[in-house]
């Protein structure tokens, strides 16, 4: 088909008509994409404990050192669901989603690498870490402890003037000094794991620090939610076999098998921790395990963990991100006459980040189904029925996906 100058006129005019129309411009400027820019926004705001509300905002100027992405998807986090529950941070109102990815689409002048030194352009698809803090005491004296140091993250910081802070929305606006990585090899599902494998990847080290942790070890894993999954696929692509893997949700323990775990226990099926300790005995052959991983953030749970190791052996504490309470232990029989070696796990370093893009592509290559850890995916503005269905433990990890 063939057209005049006045017929190409009048389709730029309508164009640019149902552009105005639907409150898009197209991206400006060097750094932006091809693609068109919204002046607004949507964001899922946690307004009061089990509610969001969707709220649509402008999108601001992007700054020099600033990046809009464009988000694609964002995984829903056990820490979500305390903080949709009982909001322990005291963050309401908040843009909650801290597992998230997306596709920038504007990036200040200054923006050239990403916190690995990789290039960064328009297009690539990136995650964030965290946004760390100059803490004196780790500055000085141990940079490996950054993750300590009262850091932010994206998804868990208080509301601002700007809004757009956390990945359940549109587009969220990557401020100047944040830590951010081009993770355009890997595909949006494995993107959206990144943050939680992450948290798995350091508990794994903080693991390997007490010298217990070791090829073919026997090891404990407490709670199979998406942490205590995401560990027992960490431990087999280290090569660890011997993996007994604890929960009262039997579909769970079924994928914990899938994930590599050797044997599972139901704990309901047993009366009183003797009988619970016993069971886990007899799925390592008689023996009590050499390791332990505590993923819940229930206080029984880290009552009972002593029970399944052996004297000597160590203990990783990982599940209480939130304040669930405190838990009971006997100090003489639980730790000290067994000499139990015990750490405790927070978040992740950048290092840890690196680890874990490369332990996604390992799990995968050795056949770990770990896309079938995401089993339910909701629109954003279905984002309130998203959380229900996290906390009826209706599947494994729960994402936003935007199409
Ligand atoms: N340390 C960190 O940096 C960090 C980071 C992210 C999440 N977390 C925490 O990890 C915990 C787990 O996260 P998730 O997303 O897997 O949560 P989840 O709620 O999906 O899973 C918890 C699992 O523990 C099981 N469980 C509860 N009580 C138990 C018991 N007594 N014995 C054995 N299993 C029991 C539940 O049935 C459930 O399957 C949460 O409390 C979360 O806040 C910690």
């Amino acid at each position: 088909m063939e057209m005049n100058s006045a017929s190409v006129e009048a389709v730029v005019k309508q164009v640019l008509e149902s552009m105005l129309e639907k409150q898009i411009t197209p991206a400006a400027g060097a750094a932006a994409g091809s693609g068109a820019v919204p002046k607004t926004a949507r964001v899922a705001m946690l307004t009061a404990l089990e509610h969001y509300d969707i709220k649509e905002y402008p999108i601001p100027e992007v700054g020099d050192g600033d990046i809009l992405v464009k988000v694609e998807g964002c995984g829903v986090c056990g820490t979500d669901a305390h903080e949709f529950k009982r909001d322990p941070f005291s963050l309401i109102p908040v843009v909650l989603g801290h597992e998230g990815t997306g596709e920038i689409v504007k990036m200040g002048k200054n923006v050239k690498i990403d916190s690995a030194g990789k290039e960064l352009k328009v297009g690539d698809k990136v995650v964030t870490c965290m946004i760390f803090k100059d803490d004196p005491d780790i500055t000085m004296y141990d940079l490996n402890k950054q993750n300590v140091g009262g850091a932010d993250v994206y998804g868990l910081l208080p509301d601002d003037d700007i809004h757009l802070n956390g990945w359940f929305s549109d587009y969220i606006l990557i401020r100047e000094g944040s830590t951010v990585f081009n993770v355009s090899d890997l595909d949006l599902k494995s993107r959206i794991l990144i943050e939680p494998c992450a948290v798995l990847i350091h508990a794994v080290e903080r693991a390997k620090t007490t010298g217990i942790l070791r090829f073919n070890s026997r090891v404990v894993v407490q709670g199979c939610g998406p942490i205590g999954l995401i560990c027992i696929s960490i431990l087999r692509t280290m090569g660890i076999e011997n993996i007994v893997a604890v929960d009262g949700e039997q579909k769970r323990l079924d994928f914990a098998k899938r994930m590599g775990a050797e044997k599972s226990v139901n704990f309901k099926d047993f009366k009183g921790i003797e009988a619970l300790a016993e069971g886990v005995k007899d799925a390592f052959g008689g023996h009590l395990a050499d390791f332990a991983f505590q993923c819940t953030g229930s206080p029984a749970a880290h009552s009972n963990i002593y029970k399944f190791i052996r004297n000597g052996g160590g203990l990783c504490e990982l599940g209480f991100f939130i304040n669930g309470g405190d838990a009971t232990i006997n100090p003489h029989f639980d730790l000290c006459s067994k000499e139990i070696t015990l750490v405790g796990s927070w978040v992740y370093t950048l290092r840890d980040y690196a680890t874990t893009f490369d332990f996604l592509k390992r799990a995968k290559a050795i056949g770990l189904p770990m896309d079938d850890l995401i089993t339910h995916e909701f629109p954003l503005e279905q984002v309130n029925e998203a959380h229900q269905a996290n906390l009826k433990m209706e599947g494994l990890k729960i994402a936003i996906i935007n199409k």
